[in-house]
């Protein structure tokens, strides 16, 4: 079975072809990065035009590119949310008349659940059950998956999602957009121990979360540091070492209790904060610790991608 997925949830339009034998033929993505540059975040309006720009172009690079007529299709699958919704409108519209057109069935997928199965595209994918840490700039989850569409919720954030407090971070820093990879980048140059935030919630019971209060901190302590006359390089790189160790610290105590609470061992990353280095230094730590199995998807495929919403309906047509 051939599925054309179509991602367009946000600011990435992503566009890929699985063949459920063959495995991945072929992703495009284009990102619209240096459209909401200028502007600190996204767009959502800009973003939805771009899309409309872009969707169809795509689409048919994707098919030329892989020397495949859209005839062959037997389904689309496209994100039908969670995201901004004019952005998400654009890639529906499109997916759902290109599947009328072609008398095809089309498939929404749920974004998250893109995210988690998008390591399933690598060549060693984790077996059932396991613990699924989901960290994205609007979720932080951690899940129980028992098989495909099955999956418990064990846990998530009270408010900020661990993506969105990395970029308030690099706003606040003024880091630029995207905020994660800069603020991660320049937490290399930090000193560690300088500063020492807190691990929020870990003294709680259970498997929720909070990044608001630790976004609170960051802001304190930078205004702290910038009253003093300080707002040097050094400064704002200890402070986002200080912040991206406390997040990661913070994410493999939750996965370290959820795997005690589910009797597991096994555990995967995803979303686009999975591509951090610090938590998988972190988790990959734990892992080991534990003689366990931690499974990422390749860099590429943590951020949105049309890869994983392709996989993610072609398991749901597959499964009638
Ligand atoms: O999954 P994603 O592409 O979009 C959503 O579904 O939200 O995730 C984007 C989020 C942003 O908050 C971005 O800053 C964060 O992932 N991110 C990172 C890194 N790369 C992306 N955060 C920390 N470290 C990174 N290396
Ligand atoms: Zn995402």
């Amino acid at each position: 079975m051939l599925v054309l997925g179509i991602e367009s949830s946000c600011d990435e339009t992503g566009i890929a072809l699985y063949d459920t034998e063959k495995g991945l033929i072929a992703d495009t993505l284009y990102t619209q990065v240096e459209l909401h540059a200028q502007y600190g975040g996204v767009v959502p309006e800009l973003a939805s035009r771009d899309h409309i720009r872009k969707l169809t172009p795509l689409i048919l690079q994707t098919l030329e590119d892989a020397g495949i007529s859209k005839d062959a299709l037997d389904g689309i699958a496209y994100t039908s949310g969670p995201g901004l919704i004019g952005a998400l409108l654009t890639g529906t519209s499109v997916a759902r008349s290109l599947a009328y057109a072609l008398d095809i069935p089309a498939v929404g997928v749920h974004h998250m659940e893109g995210h988690l199965l998008a390591p399933m595209l690598e060549e060693i994918q984790p077996e059932f059950p396991f613990i699924c840490l989901l960290v994205s700039g609007g979720h932080t989850m951690i899940i129980r998956v028992d098989g495909i569409g099955q999956y418990k919720l064990l846990g998530e954030t009270l408010d900020d999602a661990a993506g969105e407090a990395f970029d308030k971070t690099a706003k606040l820093l003024e880091l630029g957009y995207p905020g994660g990879p800069n603020v991660s980048n320049l937490a290399l140059k930090g000193e560690s121990g300088r500063y020492i935030f807190p691990r929020p919630m870990i003294d709680r019971p259970g498997l929720d979360m909070s990044f608001s209060g630790l976004k609170t901190f960051t802001r304190n302590t930078w205004l702290k540091a910038v009253s003093e006359g300080d707002s040097s390089e050094q400064t704002k790189a200890d402070i986002c070492r200080a912040f991206e160790l406390s997040v990661a610290e913070t994410l493999t105590i939750k996965c370290k209790r959820a795997l005690e609470q589910e009797g597991l061992n096994r555990i995967v990353v995803a979303g686009g904060v999975s591509a951090n280095r610090e938590i998988r230094a972190k988790l990959d730590q734990l892992m080991k610790k534990r003689r366990g199995e931690t499974f990422y998807p390749r860099l590429e495929f943590c951020t949105d991608n049309g890869a994983m919403i392709a996989y993610a309906g072609a398991q749901r047509l597959l499964a009638g």
